[in-house]
């Protein structure tokens, strides 16, 4: 059996670009009825820069319910927080252990990051990917779905995997990532040489999974586009219509080539009215379902349910890892 991880923060707003990876983790799930899908609320990653309590506990909850929202099978899916299983800190210690600081300092999220916080940074933001890659090294895991960012991430998380193996013998499973060829980088809306970010500070960059019909479809009407006025895909020449035809194509699921065939003698207008229209009627059926679940009370059984499953196979390997490691008694 096949087993599967991905987890996104709750940091507030799910933007497009998240909701491309999770839509992906459904096809996936569709299409392969037998894997094991794993889902977690990454809420320890959250923290990593100050929150709000009362927010962040909103923010988890939502967060759960629209996973099952988007579509991911409830009675397939162990969905748990990953603060409530506290062998992914354990991990994330060990891995700090054998991640020498010059690989964390290299990866481009912490640059990122580290220019945005003005009153100075957390070690945690440091460290950040060794936790996640216990996230993810401790349950076996086969295939890790993401989106480009998480690139380098998943390339440190092999790498550590692969020196711990060596150095104290064969221990973990060395994860592939699964970057979908569609909707793996969707663009900032009013600057789409920037990663559309749900910390961007212009709201107007993002479309929000939760926004309202009349935002959504004016987001995408008022997205950055080019005065050429013909439609191709072309990310160098013209990012702003490709950024969109990639929001088309993950959405609708047709590939680029037809949506650009479609649309061959059509204005820059005609394009965004059917594309505001697509985005809208994905996502307020979402909206619907995500507003049941939370009244609902089956969130509580479904994150009880993952969060057992997720300790029975992270405490398994855990002790395993501190044995290897000669820590603790010899059991
Ligand atoms: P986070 O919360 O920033 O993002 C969640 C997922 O959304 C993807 N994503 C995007 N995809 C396409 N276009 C965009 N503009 C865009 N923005 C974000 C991210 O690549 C991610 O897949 N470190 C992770 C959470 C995490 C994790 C893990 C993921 C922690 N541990 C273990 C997988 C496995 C993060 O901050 O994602």
């Amino acid at each position: 059996m096949k087993r599967l991880i991905t987890g996104v923060q709750p940091s507030g707003i799910i933007t497009l670009g998240n909701y491309s990876t999770i839509k992906n983790v459904v096809k996936l799930q569709k299409d392969n009825p037998d894997f094991d899908f794993l889902i977690f609320i990454a809420d320890l990653h959250a923290i990593t820069v100050n929150q709000d309590r009362t927010k962040l506990r909103q923010n988890i909850r939502n967060l759960a319910a629209m996973y099952i929202a988007c579509g991911l099978d409830p009675k397939k899916t162990h969905l748990f927080i990953q603060s409530e299983v506290p062998m992914h800190n354990q991990l994330g210690y060990v891995m700090e252990c054998i991640a020498p600081i010059g690989e964390l300092e290299r990866m481009t999220q912490y640059k990122d990051k580290k220019v945005k916080q003005v009153n100075g940074i957390n070690t945690s933001l440091l460290t950040y990917p060794a936790l996640m890659a216990g996230d993810i090294l401790l349950y076996d895991i086969d295939f890790v779905p993401v989106g480009d960012d998480q690139k380098q991430h998943l390339e440190l998380t092999r790498n550590l995997a692969e020196r711990f193996n060596s150095r104290f013998g064969e221990t973990f499973k060395i994860p592939e990532p699964l970057i979908s060829n569609v909707g793996a980088r969707i663009m900032s809306l009013n600057d789409p040489h920037k990663k559309m970010s749900k910390s961007d500070p212009n709201p107007k960059s993002y479309i929000s999974v939760l926004d309202d019909e009349n935002i959504i479809k004016n987001r995408i009407r008022q997205a950055v586009t080019d005065s050429e006025g013909v439609i191709y895909y072309d990310v160098e020449k013209k990012p702003g219509i490709s950024n969109l035809l990639n929001i088309y194509s993950f959405i609708s699921g047709d590939d680029i080539n037809t949506i650009v065939e479609k649309y061959q003698n059509a204005t820059y207008q005609q394009f965004k009215e059917d594309l505001a229209e697509i985005v809208a009627n994905e996502l307020i059926p979402v909206q619907k379902r995500y507003n049941e679940i939370l009244k609902s009370d089956i969130l509580d059984q479904i994150l009880d349910e993952g969060r057992d499953y997720a300790i029975k196979l992270a405490y398994k390997k855990i002790m395993k890892v501190y044995h290897k490691m000669g820590i603790g008694r010899k059991r």
